[in-house]
């Protein structure tokens, strides 16, 4: 099996991130400094990353967390802040969150020791779209949901058309269904700011054709292999 393939089958990291640390020498194969990361590794090798021996994960695990506010989805966090692998309770592989939502964020998140999808999910060619739920604050106007929709600047960069569906609202908030295309930081709540709503609550509930449905908040489930196959071929 090729070293790169080697190394994101074990679950650190991605097939492209694997060559990268392949080349900046973070790579011994019996010990030895390899930098070449199209290295046929044959049974018997012993391969280290930083120090670390991998071997490739034999099986995969493709979770769906319903994360709720007050986590973070970095793997650790400088603040101590509550991760969310600290709500995966019986888990017992080294899983990580594809792609991230805010602190302060509710809902969908993907979780897997996959690598290869991993990236592909997160890379800009194949971004997913994601459907929000928001609560924002005063009125949003028709004239403000059509700039929401046709693309709006946040700040250096101006969105894609967007699908926006207002559900409820009062004098005081709104609530509105937002479905987006990119994933840029804090995305959702830059595109209302630059509308002058702010993001009161904020809930992932779909990427792409994955619901979040009925799953409860701190619960997670396994996808099925229908939507393990649905990402896989986005
Ligand atoms: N957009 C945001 O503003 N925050 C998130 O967590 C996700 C999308």
């Amino acid at each position: 099996m090729r070293l790169n393939k080697y190394i994101a089958q074990s679950g650190i990291a991605s097939r492209r991130k694997a060559d990268e640390l392949t080349i900046a020498g973070n790579v011994k194969i019996n010990g030895l400094v390899m930098k070449e990361p199209g290295y046929d590794v044959v049974e018997g090798d012993v391969v280290e990353v930083s120090g670390r021996k991998i071997e490739p994960v034999k099986k995969f695990v493709y979770l769906m967390l319903n994360k709720p506010k007050g986590f973070v989805t970095t793997v650790s966090d400088e603040e101590g802040r509550p991760t969310v692998l600290d709500l995966l309770t019986d888990v017992s592989v080294r899983v990580f969150p594809i792609g991230r939502l805010d602190y302060n964020t509710s809902g969908l998140l993907l979780l897997t020791n996959d690598g290869d999808l991993a990236y592909r999910l997160t890379h800009p060619k194949h971004q997913v779209y994601k459907t929000y739920r928001a609560r924002v604050t005063g009125i949003l106007s028709e004239a403000r949901a059509a700039k929401l929709r046709n693309g709006i600047d946040i700040g250096g960069f101006v969105t894609s058309k967007a699908k926006v569906e207002i559900l409820k609202g009062t004098a005081n908030s709104t609530i509105v269904e937002i479905q987006i295309y990119e994933g840029k930081n804090r995305q959702v709540r830059k595109m209302f700011a630059a509308v002058g709503n702010k993001v009161i609550d904020l809930e992932r509930v779909a990427m792409g054709e994955l619901f979040l449905g009925r799953l409860k908040e701190g619960h997670y489930r396994k996808l099925t292999q229908q939507e393990i196959d649905y990402l896989k071929n986005c």
